[in-house]
């Protein structure tokens, strides 16, 4: 038996990068994939590729009447929901003097706003049918200081906050819901490959930077959709191969 036979999983940003390795290595351990995206022609493309089992829906996370239209269709068509891996998330590359009020409100729209209904949506209907596993991707910049990417660092921040805050709501009320965040140092994703260039545009030479691959994320994705991770709940995972812990090895 595969270790996600049967489960169904939703991806948000689930066309590229991290969430599409992740889409993939679920779908390979047996899961039912659903995933979502604002650029549909990747998004229809990704589920395609992934093969059987595997759809697409398009969906922007900052509108709460697309997660509800995303909610309903997926419990139409296959009952319940038993992985939300909160995915979706964009970058501005500006430090706290130059964010502007726009960019600050488009990243959180995008990273705050998305996680928190994503979280609200997946809690009510997880409740009704037994149980699940939330999963918010979060940051090393959740984490730790990063100067160049302001806006960015605060909704990291505030999603690991909401993870722990959601994960003690669910263990107080008995919900059988594990809430969790993933922290990846920097992966090679198309989000990273614009992000560097607009760091290396900002005279930026301190940046010695471990790359990872997307699957070193998506690995984390399918144990925490697993029932192998029952009893994590709250936690915080980095995946950075100690970047974090090693001077000099984070942007400056
Ligand atoms: N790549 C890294 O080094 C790294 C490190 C830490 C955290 N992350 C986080 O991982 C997640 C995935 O990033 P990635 O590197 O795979 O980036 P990516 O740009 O390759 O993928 C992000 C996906 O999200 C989609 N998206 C953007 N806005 C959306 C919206 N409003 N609604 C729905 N989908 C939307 C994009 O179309 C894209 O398919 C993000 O939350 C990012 O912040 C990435």
């Amino acid at each position: 038996m595969a270790r996600l036979d049967g489960k169904i999983v939703v991806v948000t940003g689930g066309a590229s990068g991290l969430g599409r390795s992740g889409a993939t290595l679920m779908h390979a351990e047996g899961a039912v994939v659903v995933i979502t995206d604002i650029n549909a022609e990747l998004g229809r493309e990704t589920a395609a590729e992934v093969g059987e089992n595997c759809l697409y829906l398009e969906h922007d996370v900052s509108q709460l009447d697309d997660w509800n239209r995303v909610f309903e269709q997926v419990i139409e068509r296959y009952g319940r929901v038993d992985v939300l891996v909160n995915n979706a998330g964009i970058v501005v590359v500006a430090d706290v003097e130059k964010t502007t009020l726009e960019e600050w409100r488009r990243v959180h729209s995008v990273g705050t706003d998305g996680t928190f209904f994503g979280i609200q949506l997946a809690i009510g209907a997880m409740r009704k049918t037994g149980g699940g596993s939330i999963i918010n991707m979060s940051s090393l910049a959740g984490i730790m200081g990063y100067p160049l990417i302001f806006a960015y660092s605060a909704s990291k921040g505030a999603i690991r906050s909401m993870t722990k805050s959601a994960a003690v709501y669910c263990a107080q009320n008995s919900f059988d819901i594990r809430v969790n965040s993933i922290h990846p140092g920097t992966i090679a994703t198309p989000m990273v490959a614009g992000f560097s260039a607009d760091v290396e545009d900002q005279g930026e030479d301190r940046v010695k930077l471990k790359i990872g691959q997307p699957d070193d994320v998506g690995h984390m994705m399918v144990y925490l959709a697993s029932d192998e991770s029952k009893f994590v709940s709250g936690s915080e995972f980095v995946i950075d191969s100690t970047a974090s812990v090693t001077e000099g090895l984070v942007p400056g």
